[in-house]
């Protein structure tokens, strides 16, 4: 029965950089809570998505040699990227929303006129301190002695034209918000915007730019783009339909039943976000959560730190489900937490391997030991089974309260109390020593129902957080789709009286932490040094025959600009790229990926074999050869330099 909609939604994260577990974190938080509201019948709206606009893209894509469009395309949908990664952690979103869909654009055009139209919006100038070599606009207080904080070189005070947003007009009634409603959790994030924002009094906010063009064009004022965020903020609602004819879900889910997102970006989400809507004259979202930062080995994770880490690696070595549930069972949410490799194992090592992967592997076992897998029916209680099966019949509440106040982390844990209890009535029954006694074949049966139904009911109540490791264990102890549900995880005798286990694989393998840390530490070092490069061995010389003149100018070598690049499935050796050739696109598949990583090559320009006879590889059409310098065991691709036009021909 259906309990109505729910819309949840995830930050749309920046196609800036790989992403890393932090990343994981609130994309994970709020896939459990999605499928935690599906389970309880509601026709649930998962929404996330990418932030592909504004100045930071644009110039990494300039240093990458490629497009804006080129670059986040490839972050996005190439390989190892954010839609791979959400696949990778089994993430089960309704939609995926990209700010550089056509829809949306559309639709923030409209959403910033119509804000401009009733004067919410207005034009005037931003002032500043201007880098002219840099093309930058500072506030004094961002620069670094007085000079620009890029270069260091001498700024001068300029004036931009520019969109302000009626922030301050706002102010009242963001501050009534945040003090007299539960709109912003946890109630330490409204503290600290009451303090360091509404009062010191919402100044109006610069909603364009034009020192840069990748975003969305202001259409009546070209020149000008939206501030990412104004485009940012909408994609909440343009992805259900709102001002678009791409989708028509707007009003069955707006407003949103939930933003979760992390703390840094609070201020946007419970001070910007709900003026922008007061503005636009719609309903406000019904709750933000801030959740806290996962920091790693105490320190923030970033990339120029070299700590993050990486879901890829953790992922393959110790499955998704000991990853999702970590994050959600070692973090308190809404407070900041810490990633270590030894907490991981000593999380996968205690709660999954230990309680939950051996009650589970002992069971059944025993059910097929003692009863050759399947149950006689009749049963013979005692009151020993009392506490066991009245904490698993009050499970469901409980979970149900920490879940609704943000606490899976406690979730969790209530549902391992009643793991832990049954591990305990493993050996307050004995079961070992009911097997040696005929007589006690109908209470050894009863000890086993009473063991698999708390297996049921407590990974019902997992399925959020691991949920292809439950369905695993349904498998194992007999449990169809039906017996794993909300309703039933109140009920004690689910289970056909005569069940049927299977054996099946390991659920949870026992991680040995020493030598996981030492591989792991190895792998860490390989990534962060690569080892010093040996003397280049002296190539042996080879004597070919003479060609002729015309012999060599038959070949048409031009140079190529790598446009994208990436590793071919099941095929360790192989990139294909797609380059530039001065005329047009063309695909080429090269052999060198054990030297190269795609991001290395990605915008250089090399030197191509273009009139080489196509030839398909691993079904792909390979147009040409990409010359490099045969090393023996290695291949050094010939890169040209960037002010060589694509197509010059090389001869
Ligand atoms: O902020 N621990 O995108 P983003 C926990 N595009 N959470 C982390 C984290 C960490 N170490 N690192 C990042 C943006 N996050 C904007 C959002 S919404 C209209 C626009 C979280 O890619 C971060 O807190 O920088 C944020 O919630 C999310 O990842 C996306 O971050």
């Amino acid at each position: 029965m259906s309990q109505g909609n729910f819309y949840i939604t995830t930050p749309i994260y920046y196609p800036s950089a790989q992403l890393h577990i932090g990343h994981a974190y609130c994309t994970v938080a709020t896939d459990a809570y999605a499928r935690y509201k599906r389970m309880q019948g509601y026709n649930v709206m998962f929404l996330t998505g990418t932030d592909e606009h504004g100045q930071k893209i644009e110039e990494k894509a300039k240093a990458a040699g490629v497009t804006p469009q080129q670059f986040v395309d490839n972050i996005v949908e190439g390989k190892n990227g954010i839609l791979d990664l959400w696949k990778l952690m089994n993430i089960s979103n309704t939609r995926f929303i990209r700010t550089t869909d056509d829809y949306h654009v559309a639709a923030i055009q409209k959403i910033f006129r119509k804000m401009y139209e009733k004067g919410d919006i207005y034009k005037g100038s931003y002032k500043g301190m201007y880098c002219t070599p840099c093309e930058s606009f500072w506030t004094e207080s961002q620069l670094v002695d007085g000079k620009c904080p890029d270069c260091g070189r001498e700024v001068q005070p300029a004036e931009e034209e520019a969109y302000f947003f009626r922030l301050s007009k706002y102010a009242d009634r963001i501050r009534e918000l945040l003090t007299t409603t539960d709109f912003l959790e946890p109630a330490s994030r409204v503290n600290e915007m009451v303090r360091n924002f509404i009062d010191p009094g919402l100044e109006d906010l610069c909603v364009s730019r034009t020192s840069f063009t990748w975003g969305v064009p202001v259409d009546f004022d070209p020149g000008h783009v939206v501030y990412v965020w104004v485009d940012a903020l909408f994609n909440y609602t343009t992805a259900l339909g709102f001002m678009n004819e791409k989708y028509d879900d707007f009003d069955a889910f707006w407003p949103a039943d939930l933003h979760f997102v992390g703390k840094e970006i609070v201020r946007f989400h419970s001070i910007i976000w709900p003026a922008m809507l007061m503005s636009m004259e719609m309903p406000l979202p019904k709750k933000v959560f801030g959740h806290g930062w996962l920091n790693f080995n105490g320190e923030k994770m970033s990339k120029s730190r070299g700590n993050v880490v990486d879901p890829y690696l953790l992922a393959s070595r110790y499955g998704v489900d000991a990853l999702r549930f970590f994050l959600l069972r070692d973090v308190a949410f809404g407070s900041d937490g810490n990633f270590t490799n030894e907490a991981l194992f000593s999380r996968i090592n205690s709660d999954l391997a230990n309680d939950l992967g051996n009650l589970v592997s002992r069971t059944v076992a025993m059910v097929q030991k003692y009863f050759g897998g399947t149950l006689p029916t009749e049963r013979e209680a005692e009151p020993i089974d009392d506490e066991l099966i009245s904490m698993a019949k009050a499970l469901r509440d409980v979970y149900q309260h920490n879940m609704d106040h943000f606490a899976p982390q406690n979730a969790i844990a209530e549902v391992f109390r009643v793991i832990s209890r049954a591990n305990k009535y493993i050996d307050e029954t004995a079961p070992w020593i009911l097997a040696k006694d005929e007589a006690k074949r109908v209470r050894l049966a009863t000890v086993m129902y009473n063991l698999l139904e708390s297996v049921r009911l407590a990974t019902t109540l997992l399925q959020p957080m691991i949920p292809a490791s439950c369905e695993k264990i349904f498998f194992q102890i007999g449990a169809n789709a039906e017996m794993a549900t909300w309703e039933k995880a109140v009920e004690f005798g689910v289970l056909p009286a005569d069940v049927t286990v299977q054996k099946g694989e390991t659920l949870f393998p026992r991680i040995d932490i020493e030598k996981e840390l030492q591989e792991l530490d190895a792998i860490a070092k390989a990534n962060a040094e690569p080892a010093a490069p040996a003397e280049p061995e002296k190539p042996a010389i080879e004597h070919l025959p003479d060609i002729t003149y015309d012999d060599f100018m038959a070949g048409e070598l031009r140079v190529c600009k790598v446009l994208t690049c990436e590793r071919v499935k099941k095929a360790d050796k192989l990139l294909q790229f797609t380059l530039f050739d001065g005329e047009r696109e063309r695909t080429i598949l090269s052999g060198i990926a054990q030297w190269y990583a795609p991001e290395d090559l990605i915008g250089k320009k090399v030197i191509v074999v273009c009139n080489l006879a196509p030839r398909k590889i691993r079904g792909v059409v390979s147009e040409g050869m990409i010359l490099s310098a045969d090393m023996g065991d290695a291949a050094k691709v010939v890169f040209v330099d960037d002010a060589v036009p694509e197509g010059s021909r090389v001869r």
